[in-house]
């Protein structure tokens, strides 16, 4: 194999098109394995172009094409020149002219999902990032904005509903022929990969909206018929993301419809499409018996994340692919405030610290590590990652911190103002916050080119004579592959100082100047903050919010931390206190297993007073007492990590913590039974989860009665949030109650695909030694199909994401499991393939004995012959390029 068959993209190679389309129209002729489309293309020379713009290079891919004519004049076959991911027309004119090209594709046989596909009896479409291609030949890239005017036809009987972008303009009958047709126009200008079409039997439930401005907006959610009953709750969020958008930032719908498709094969969650979003059935179908809590907050969510698209994305667009911060970050950044405003800001900050953490933190830290905007990919599907994300969500707050709500609001005003309709980048996206706000973001932009979590090292020094406080902090910053040397960063560090009494001193700095809501900036590699009048030795409390995505080194002791989790004003850095804590003691625990004392004792006595507290609310509780997970620890170690060493001891310190603490947690589980009907509501949601983080720390003692309760809660459950809580408890405990739990769920829902996936999930999560064989038996199981990727992610992402016991066994029987289920989907389906690939992501930190089974593993799908472009890259960055 040559050592890189693959061509690498690089941001500094871009350069404008070579031509403008002014307006698309498609005419798609559906048929199972054969459809045909006719794409009339009104193009003209780009004027920003720096080539010459006499030929005309289209992509395309797996096409078969039928005719193409210029102009009205059909070429012939000299006039053009195809290759397998392209069409070049020799010579055009220098001036306007219309394309028309027609070709054929098959949905059919599309088991990729990308492109036009059938999901079930359904016709859909994903373009984005590069399907649009798979459709028709086009200059797809998100830079080139055209009018979409769409022709559907189809058989009347198999395909009843026809949609497509924008407005429905005209539909009827095709003659006698029993096929039917519709015609959509989509008035705003849109890069190709917002285009989508769909088609087949689909019901749908109906609302409206009116707009800030007075306008109706009818609203519809299609979904398979039967289902109509499920999509209540989506319709809600879609409403209130649709009010939240215009209270918090003035942005308002623009087209008379919205219309969200629920898909049961998506390779992703969902999808912006203008006017047309399409989401994976799971983040649209709930209710009370089939979805728990954590599915109705996914929805909420991701309902607003994509129709937040609407202004961040699609009315403002990328420029290219390695700007996708700019969209998704930025979205990310808006889903979260709405699911802050929503429920509870703490909980809410606290899950995003937790997914950024597990998600994000081992990313930048391993091979795969990139900046928020890459400047290099091979395959931009591998780059919708956690760094784009989740980082690139935080970079969104950190602006929002440095410069206020206010100062960040006038920013995004100006940004709107500014770029309404363009494609644009970073840079311009910076500048309006610049200007908007009269400072200097130039050090800021290197949040975006540099790689790495920061690390900062604080310590604090107080001096009784001058009453002054002096906190100093270096930030480091180790190398990421190909950034051997870094710069240091602003950082927004928000802190605050608490006094003996519990209370917040009041923070003044040397030249008698406050810090805005507790916030210090930080520019250098090293600097020291001297706080004056600070009347006693005040304990830290560093990093509130968590408001910049870095590590925090601070050299607390046991009293100051258990002193913040009771004192600190700032209730993410109680949590974060608990958690440091806790922390501390588990991996301690390790060190000395065979120490004298129980480990744990103290951790519960001081976990004790916020969760007994009821002032608090039930969700916040809940979070305080859910304690490191096996990966926070495993990267607290960073190498040599033991997964399984690990595990036991995260295990005997809990289970000293249920028992120390059992008194309290049974009064929590008996006093916080929901009353009435299920409502998915946070505060109801919130109440759910005291009780389940209750009942599995009781379950902890392994206590026969704890069995039963388990058990119990199980049998008793009315909704499956609480079915689910406790079903994925006695996965754990090998006996007659696993066996009779998983043989109900099993009966009760075999005829909902959905919620079998939880059921598949809740086993490849167990800590049971025979997960693995388990897990091998279900891939077998009739209901399992690696050609549906939520199936995909149930059973073989569960495993290898979320069971890091089992998936690092030390015999390696875990990786060669993922690894050839992975080798076997990327035959038809490469990017849920490499994605896959992504839990080997820590392998290089694994003990010595792991390491070099997961490195076979890895080495095992490197080797594969036809492997595709999209797990090459991932593989190959993962083991480490011999270039
Ligand atoms: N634009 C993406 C969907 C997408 C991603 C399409 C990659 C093609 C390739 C969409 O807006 C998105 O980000 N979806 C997320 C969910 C979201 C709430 C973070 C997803 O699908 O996971
Ligand atoms: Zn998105």
């Amino acid at each position: 194999m040559p050592a890189k068959p693959h061509r690498t993209i690089r941001l500094k190679d871009y350069k404008p098109a070579s031509h403008e389309i002014d307006s698309v129209d498609l005419d798609i002729n559906l048929e199972p394995e054969k459809t045909r489309v006719t794409a009339r293309l009104k193009m003209r020379p780009n004027p920003a172009r720096e080539t010459l713009a006499d030929k005309l290079v289209l992509v395309g891919q797996g096409l078969e094409l039928v005719e193409v004519k210029l102009s009205g004049r059909k070429l012939g076959a000299k006039d053009y020149a195809v290759t397998a991911d392209s069409l070049t027309i020799k010579a055009v004119p220098e001036k306007p002219f219309t394309l028309e090209i027609t070709t054929i594709c098959n949905p059919q046989a599309n088991k990729a999902l990308t492109g036009l596909y059938r999901s079930r009896d359904m016709y859909c479409t994903q373009c984005e990032a590069e399907g649009f291609r798979r459709i028709t030949y086009y200059l797809d890239r998100p830079d080139v904005l055209s009018i979409f005017t769409t022709r559907i036809e189809a058989d009347a009987e198999a395909a009843p509903v026809l949609l497509s972008n924008g407005n429905l303009v005209e539909s009827g009958k095709v003659g006698k022929t029993g096929r039917h047709y519709a015609i959509w126009h989509d008035p705003f200008k849109k890069p190709s990969y917002l285009f989508a079409m769909v088609a087949g039997k689909l019901a749908h439930i109906r609302d409206t909206f009116k707009t800030m401005s007075g306008r109706k907006v009818e609203l519809r959610i299609y979904v398979e018929p039967g289902k109509e009953d499920r999509c209540g709750w989506a319709m809600d969020s879609l409403k209130r993301s649709m009010a939240w958008d215009e209270r918090r930032w003035g942005r308002e719908y623009d087209l008379d419809i919205f219309m969200i498709v629920a898909v049961s094969d998506f390779n992703m969650g969902a999808m912006e499409n203008k006017g047309l979003n399409v989401f994976n059935d799971k983040l649209v179908l709930a209710s009370p018996e089939t979805a728990t809590d954590g599915n109705f907050e996914s929805i909420e969510a991701v309902i607003g994340h994509e129709y937040f698209h609407n202004w961040t994305g699609n009315r403002i667009t990328c420029r290219d692919w390695f700007q996708l911060c700019l969209k998704e970050g930025l979205t990310v950044f808006r889903d979260q405030e709405f699911t802050a405003d929503e429920r509870s800001g703490t909980v809410e900050r606290i899950a995003a610290v937790r997914g950024l953490r597990a998600a994000q933190f081992p990313e930048d830290a391993g091979p795969l590590a990139h900046p928020v905007r890459p400047s290099s990919y091979i395959e931009i599907n591998n780059f919708y990652t956690a760094t784009v994300y989740q980082k690139g969500a935080e970079v969104c707050r950190m602006l929002q911190t440095t410069l206020g709500l206010d100062g960040f609001r006038k920013g995004m005003d100006l940004y709107f103002e500014r770029h309404d309709g363009e494609a644009t980048t970073v840079e311009k996206f910076v500048a309006c916050f610049e200007d908007a706000c009269g400072v200097d973001l130039k050090q800021f932009m290197l949040w975006y080119s540099q790689a790495g979590t920061p690390e900062l090292v604080c310590s604090l020094r107080y001096d009784t004579k001058s009453q002054t406080a002096e906190l100093t902090v270096e930030q480091s910053l180790s190398p990421s592959p190909g950034q051997p040397k870094k710069k240091p960063y602003q950082i927004p560090l928000r802190m605050g100082l608490i006094g003996s009494n519990g209370q917040d001193i009041e923070l003044q700095l040397e030249d008698g100047s406050e810090p805005r809501d507790g916030v210090i900036e930080l520019t250098r590699a090293r600097e020291k903050i001297r706080f004056k009048n600070v009347p006693s030795k005040p304990v830290a409390s560093l990093l509130r919010g968590f408001s910049a995505p870095v590590n925090l080194t601070f050299d607390q002791s046991v009293e100051d931390l258990e002193f913040l989790m009771v004192h600190d004003s700032d209730l993410y850095n109680r949590w974060q206190a608990a958690q440091t804590y806790a922390t501390r003691v588990i991996i301690n625990s390790m060190k000395s297993a065979k120490a004298t004392t129980q480990p744990g004792l103290e951790l519960a006595m001081a976990l004790r007073h916020t969760v007994s507290d009821e002032s608090l609310e039930p969700a916040y509780r809940a979070q305080f007492m859910s304690l490191p997970s096996e990966p926070d620890l495993a990267r607290q170690i960073r190498s040599n990590v033991d997964p399984a060493a690990i595990h036991e001891a995260r295990d005997r310190v809990l289970k000293v913590v249920g028992q120390e603490l059992a008194e309290l947690l049974q009064q929590l589980y008996e006093r916080n039974r929901a009353k009435g009907t299920y409502s998915p509501d946070a505060a109801n949601a919130g109440k759910r989860s005291l009780r389940a983080a209750a009942l599995s720390l009781l379950v902890r003692r392994g206590l026969p009665a704890d069995i039963t309760l388990a058990a119990k809660h199980f049998g008793e459950a009315r909704n499956m949030t609480d079915q689910l809580t406790g079903l994925g408890l006695l996965a754990d405990i090998a006996g007659p109650e696993r066996t009779r739990a998983l043989a109900a769920f099993e009966k009760q829902w075999s005829g909902d695909l959905l919620v079998m996936d939880k059921w598949f999930a809740v086993q490849a999560m167990s800590d049971l030694p025979d997960t693995a064989e388990q897990v091998e038996a279900l891939l077998r199981h009739p209901l399992f199909s690696l050609h549906n990727p939520n199936k995909v992610r149930a059973l073989i992402g569960s495993f290898a994401q979320a069971n890091q016991l089992n998936f690092n066994r030390p015999d390696g029987k875990g990786y060669q499991l993922v690894v050839s289920s992975i080798i076997e989907l990327d035959g038809f389906n490469p990017q849920v393939a490499a994605r896959m690939l992504g839990a080997f992501r820590s392998w290089q930190t694994l003990e010595p004995g792991r390491r070099k089974l997961a490195s076979k593993a890895l080495e095992t799908v490197r080797s594969h012959p036809g492997l595709s472009r999209d797990a090459y890259e991932i593989v190959t960055k993962m083991i480490g390029s011999e270039e």
